[in-house]
């Protein structure tokens, strides 16, 4: 059990205005914010941190999606962080995600889905290795 993991606020609830009301959320839900940056991902960053689904149908629509504006990257801080944030964020698809979640109240559609939570502790510590200097994560 890891106490760390990655998000970040995906542009569409960047642009929505959402930004604050999901900081909110997550701190509600009891995880500290170790790093943040707000930031427009590159078509090649995008790529790159995605890879892993670089063969999947909706890969050229993600990419597009994760580069149509700004985002809010975090590294958070908890017991049992990857998998309290899963359940705090909710499913994939807002459509089937918890009442009460991140995605639930602020996600449009299976693309367009507000926020990103590491799946593992090892892809959570890559992806924030990713986006943040060993200084920065001091
Ligand atoms: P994320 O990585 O963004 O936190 O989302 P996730 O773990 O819940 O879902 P994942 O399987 O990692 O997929 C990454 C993103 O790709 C889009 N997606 N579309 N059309 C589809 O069937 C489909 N499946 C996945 C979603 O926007 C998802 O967040
Ligand atoms: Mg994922």
């Amino acid at each position: 059990m890891s106490n760390i993991t990655f998000t970040m606020i995906k542009p569409d609830a960047v642009s929505n205005g959402h930004t604050g009301k999901i900081i909110d959320d997550i701190i509600t839900g009891g995880f500290s914010i170790k790093a943040m940056k707000y930031i427009h991902l590159s078509k090649e960053k995008a790529e790159a941190f995605y890879g892993i689904h670089r063969e999947r149908p909706f890969f050229a629509d993600l990419v597009a999606f994760m580069t149509s504006g700004p985002i809010v990257a975090a590294v958070l801080t908890k017991d049992n962080a990857v998998t309290d944030f899963r359940t705090l964020i909710g499913a994939t698809n807002p459509e089937e995600a918890a009442e009460g979640t991140i995605r639930q109240k602020y996600a449009k559609s299976i693309d367009a889905n507000a926020i990103h939570g590491s799946d593992s502790d090892e892809n959570a510590a890559g992806e924030a290795s990713f986006f943040f200097s060993a200084f920065e994560m001091h």
